[in-house]
């Protein structure tokens, strides 16, 4: 016992009663978020919306994507690539296709949301694919420093570090991603655009999509062009920093401070 009083007082045994607390809130907080990942799709349509959907479809894409969707050489069936899909290519421009190209290219855009959500109201009965992102992970309030390292692991090979987008192979190119409204970057994630791999929730969690969106936001409002700042200290290094030496600070002073009184 005496022993174990005295081990107490040893000005190590704040340090190390810190550092287990530091520990124990991450693993906490390692739980909480897991079970926060809630199903990010639920989107309902009325049949009024589907039915207007299916005549904008007949009359704008069913040249190329044929009657019903169903594919035709000139464009691919829609059948489960989902309303993101949908609201993704319609709401950049990307769609209707004009020219034949190694890839659609984004032009002003030619439907108003009402008519985009309509047309995907339609392909979304065609079969199961992703829904549009719900509003809880399009708010931009998730965690940059997190984003930012999902985004160099996940997108920078093709997007470059900055997202200040990058040339691929016969003619495609990734495209930066400043500009892109929050609701894009997530459903460019889930449906995999041309060359893009599709990024579903056991790739990257709704929460990481978010982090991800937050982080591009975070260095669009930044704007640090061609990409030259992100290497240097970004508010995540720099919040990280502070972090760590505000901490060592109090680490320090909580010490003396109890050597000072026993
Ligand atoms: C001139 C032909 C053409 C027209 C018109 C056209 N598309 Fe497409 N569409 C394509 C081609 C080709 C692709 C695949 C290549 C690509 O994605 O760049 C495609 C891809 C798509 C995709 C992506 C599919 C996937 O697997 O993710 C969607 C969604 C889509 N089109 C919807 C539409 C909608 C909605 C319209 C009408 C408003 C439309 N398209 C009009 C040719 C066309
Ligand atoms: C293998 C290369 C590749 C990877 C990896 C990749 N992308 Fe893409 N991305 C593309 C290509 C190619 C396009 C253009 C598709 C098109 O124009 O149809 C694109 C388009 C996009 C767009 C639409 C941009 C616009 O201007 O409308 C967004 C947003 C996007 N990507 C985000 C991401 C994010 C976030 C990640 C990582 C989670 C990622 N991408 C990973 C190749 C990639």
């Amino acid at each position: 016992m005496k022993a174990l009083s005295q081990k107490r007082r040893h000005p190590l045994a704040a340090l190390a009663l810190l550092v287990l607390g530091l520990m124990l809130t991450g693993g906490l907080y390692a739980v909480v978020t897991t079970v926060n990942e809630a199903k990010a799709e639920t989107t309902t349509y009325t049949a009024h919306e589907v039915e207007e959907g299916e005549k904008l479809f007949v009359a704008n894409c069913a040249t190329c994507h044929g009657l019903g969707a169903s594919g035709t050489d000139a464009g691919p069936s829609l059948a489960g690539v989902g309303a993101a899909a949908v609201d993704f290519q319609v709401g950049t421009g990307r769609m209707p296709m004009q020219m034949q190209g190694p890839q659609a290219k984004q032009k002003p855009k030619q439907f108003n949301t009402e008519q985009t959500r309509q047309m995907a109201a339609y392909v979304a009965t065609l079969g199961d694919g992703p829904a549009l992102p719900a509003e809880e992970y399009l708010d931009g309030k998730g965690d940059a420093a997190v984003g930012g390292e999902l985004f160099r692991v996940n997108c920078a090979m093709c997007h470059n570090a900055a997202a200040a987008g990058g040339a691929l192979t016969r003619g495609k190119f990734a495209p930066p991603l400043d500009g892109v409204s929050e609701s894009h970057i997530y459903s460019a994630m889930v449906t995999g655009p041309q060359n893009m791999p599709v990024f579903n929730d056991a790739n990257i969690t709704p929460e990481g999509k978010r982090d991800i969106i937050t982080f591009l936001k975070t260095i669009e409002n930044q704007g640090a062009p061609g990409g030259a700042k992100l290497g240097s200290l970004g508010p995540v290094s720099e919040g990280l920093f502070l972090w760590t030496a505000v901490l060592g600070v109090i680490i320090g002073f909580t010490i003396w401070l109890t050597s000072r009184t026993s």
